[in-house]
């Protein structure tokens, strides 16, 4: 006798996903690289929504409060009652950030609990969560603690913290995350082998080379997003001062220097330039800002523009992204980038089809034979 889960999986046949926490829709656009079908989404923030909505008009956007969607209304109408292949879960990283030194628990720390509430009831063969490294520090050892608890009751093997860095997988950017994955009824894969590890990174050069070279306040008269901020002029003239191609904030004279930065040897990487041979730093919510860190153009005296900014989370050069400036750059930033999705893309499909596969009981065939 073979008992199998309720759906068996055939070769190349499109596989369901519902992105939570979908943002401008990252996730979504790298895996619709690899043939799955999101059949819905998630996000609270009605600028990403807009953003998301553009770009991906067939997939069901709830634009709510997660707390508010009802994972039942995803399976009946989108799912139409079938158990779905990929949950993803990209919890905001804010309450798990380095950059927050608080002691008390973020609140929004609890929203990663919402992966069992829709596992409960979608069903799904893989989990799918991504996040900041602080999420495996001890701080938050209970926390993963009980979601392990919890999603074993409903089967689920959930992994250690896997961390990441999205350079290794084509993207270039130094982004350092921490991923989890959990299988139902089956192991837990490894992660996928690095496609670009050291020494064979995707540069800065390689990424925004191409665009056209802007001064403060110049724009691309055929890209809306390639426009650079009009900086004032104590701006340009510390960014005059910061060496091309790497240069950081220790090079200002004296006069320049910022009066929080007098006698500090931190944020290092305010004002500073990126590199043309490296990957760019992190990019955050504030990463067309020379102010919030490593964002200044490596050879122009500007930070990098929302253009720059999309093509170094590798969105292709055709995602529309609709809010104002600010807007923008706080979807980009949020990002998971493009290519770190479609690189883990294949490995989610060999698992979930491994956690479809019928499962031999432990009943003596020979025995049942009437
Ligand atoms: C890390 S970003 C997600 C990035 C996205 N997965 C992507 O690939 O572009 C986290 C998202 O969680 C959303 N969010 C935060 N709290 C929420 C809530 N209570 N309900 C729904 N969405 C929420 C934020 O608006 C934000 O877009």
């Amino acid at each position: 006798m073979v008992t199998a889960h309720s759906k068996p999986l055939s070769h190349c046949r499109w596989l369901t996903a519902v992105d939570l926490f979908c943002g401008c829709g990252g996730v979504t656009a790298g895996l619709k690289q690899h043939n799955f079908r999101v059949v819905a989404a998630v996000d609270e923030d009605p600028n990403a929504c807009n953003t998301y909505r553009v770009n991906h008009p067939t997939v069901h956007l709830y634009p709510y409060d997660i707390r508010t969607v009802n994972p039942q209304d995803i399976r009946d109408v989108d799912l139409h009652g079938e158990d779905l292949d990929l949950l993803v879960v990209c919890a905001p990283c804010q309450p798990f950030s380095s950059q927050n030194r608080s002691n008390k628990v973020d609140e929004r720390s609890d929203l990663i609990f919402q992966a069992t509430r829709f596992a409960k009831i979608l069903k799904p063969a893989v989990i799918f969560f991504e996040n900041v490294p602080g999420l495996a520090t001890l701080k938050y050892r209970g926390l993963l603690d009980t979601l392990r608890a919890d999603l074993a009751k409903l089967n689920y093997q959930l992994s250690e913290p896997l961390p990441i860095d999205a350079a290794d997988y084509g993207v270039p950017q130094r982004r350092k995350r921490c991923i989890l994955l959990a299988v139902l009824d089956a192991p837990v894969p490894p992660i996928p082998v690095p496609t670009t590890p050291q020494g064979q990174r995707v540069t800065v050069k390689q990424a925004i080379g191409h665009l056209l070279s802007l001064k403060s306040g110049e724009g691309d008269p055929d890209d809306p997003l390639h426009q650079a901020s009009t900086h004032l002029p104590l701006v340009l003239e510390r960014l005059h001062f910061i060496p091309k191609n790497g240069g950081s904030r220790y090079s200002l004279p004296p006069h320049l220097v910022l009066d929080c930065h007098r006698n500090h040897k931190g944020h290092g990487d305010v004002y500073g330039r990126m590199q043309w041979g490296d990957v760019a730093p992190t990019l955050t919510t504030g990463c067309t800002n020379v102010t919030r860190g490593r964002f200044a153009h490596p050879q122009d005296d500007r930070a990098i523009t929302l253009r720059e900014a999309a093509l170094l989370q590798t969105f292709s050069p055709y995602y529309e992204f609709v809010g104002n400036r600010d807007q923008i750059t706080a979807q980009i930033g949020n990002a998971v980038p493009v290519k770190l999705m479609s690189a883990f893309a294949p490995t989610l499909r060999s698992t979930i089809k491994q956690a479809r596969q019928p499962v031999a009981s432990s009943v003596n065939p020979a025995s049942s034979v009437s």
